[in-house]
């Protein structure tokens, strides 16, 4: 960020901030950011590129020693991927309002508290309300990132511009039944953690594969520990974590009853002991139908490979949405494959979605009155 002459510094929820001054102070910022943590044993590109794409922008209106009339902030924005404190898009959530003293006091594993760990990566758990903005703060936040999916390489595309991104619905669930000899005991007079809950795993997948078209809903189970984890003894519980994600607001609902009816349903059957718990949710964001045609006009004249398209993954967006107008720009994943090591995406096609990028930025700096 320093070598592409941004002046550098993080707020009080950790972000990492490389701003370019602007000629006229009064305007708004332009927001280009996006994340560089990852998940596990995968996303070198998810997130990254985003970043290294702003930086770039910020290198090649340096070197042509362009000043543009809004000031153009640079943002590595603090921890998008769910963290070991159960929540994600921390940094971006902070920037919205939406991260509250509860989830600043969620501990991980190990017992570190969330606000402790913010301060420990420069942040300020203290005064972190002072990194909320208010609505109208921002010009636009803008970010560049892999499509994670199939859609644009199977089309033959290299651009997609954004229209929208679904909203997710996270639950912990917490099934206890009992240890016992997994040798003596009777089918019949088991209380099995484990088979409860591989029953609500089913129950999730017919739910969310109600809808012909298969994009427009999933549900997904990452996560289970089961305890006490042992080959001769039935589980006495079973932890996991249950996802559901549709563009659909209104369906994101009644799946989420549905699923948490089946839970119920299957624990007092099973006569097991359950604990639901609804995690931050997220709400499906939709672009403004006008920044989605500007994007598309920037990306035509990068290639003329270029289409929309809905995301399936969560971004920092859904929550900037909150308080600026937002716009993204997908490239393709090669097979569609992400969230694994074998997500790759051509630089080529990362340096035409930044010549895209840049190319949003400065219609939109164009057209602002001087
Ligand atoms: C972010 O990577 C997500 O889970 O969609
Ligand atoms: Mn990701
Ligand atoms: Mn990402």
């Amino acid at each position: 960020m320093k070598q592409a002459g941004l002046s550098v510094f993080q707020d009080t929820a950790a972000n990492l901030i490389g701003r370019r001054t602007g000629r006229n102070r009064r305007l708004t910022p332009i927001w280009i950011g996006s994340h560089t943590d990852t998940v596990k044993n995968g996303g070198r590109f998810d997130g990254t590129i985003g970043v290294i794409a702003g930086i770039e922008i910020a290198r090649v209106l340096k070197d042509n020693h362009l000043i543009l009339e809004h000031t153009l902030e640079i943002i590595d924005y603090t921890a998008e991927e769910p963290t070991e404190f159960e929540i994600s898009t921390v940094g971006s959530k902070a920037l919205a309002g939406n991260l509250s003293d509860d989830m600043l006091a969620l501990k991980d594993g190990g017992g570190r508290i969330l606000g402790e760990t913010i301060r420990e990566y420069g942040g300020d758990s203290d005064t972190l309300l002072q990194a909320a903005r208010n609505k109208g703060s921002v010009k636009i936040c803008l970010e560049l990132h892999i499509e994670q999916g199939p859609v644009l390489e199977t089309a033959g595309n290299i651009l997609g511009a954004v229209s929208g991104i679904v909203g997710i619905r996270h639950f912990l669930v917490k099934v206890k039944g009992r240890a016992d000899h997994a040798g003596t005991t009777p089918m019949t007079q088991r209380l099995d953690a484990l088979a409860g809950a591989a029953e609500m795993i089913l129950a999730l997948e017919k739910i969310s594969s109600r809808r012909p078209d298969p994009a427009s809903c999933v549900g997904t189970v990452g996560r289970i520990t089961v305890s006490p984890n042992a080959a001769n003894i039935i589980p006495s519980s079973a932890e996991l974590n249950f996802e559901i994600r549709t563009l659909d607001g209104q369906l994101l609902e009644t799946l989420s009853s549905s699923f948490t009816l089946a839970c119920r349903d299957i624990a007092a059957r099973r006569d097991l002991t359950l604990e639901l718990a609804t995690l931050s949710p997220t709400d499906p964001v939709f672009v403004d139908p006008g920044i989605v045609n500007l994007i598309k006009k920037a990306c035509t004249l990068a290639t003329d490979h270029c289409q929309e398209i809905a995301s399936g993954a969560g971004h920092d967006i859904n929550q900037l949405a909150c308080f600026a107008p937002v716009g993204m720009i997908f490239v393709p994943s090669r097979k569609g494959r992400s969230h694994c090591p074998e997500e790759y995406t051509d630089p080529r096609s990362i340096a035409i979605g930044t010549e895209a990028l840049l190319n949003t930025v400065l219609e939109i700096n164009k057209r602002t009155p001087a």
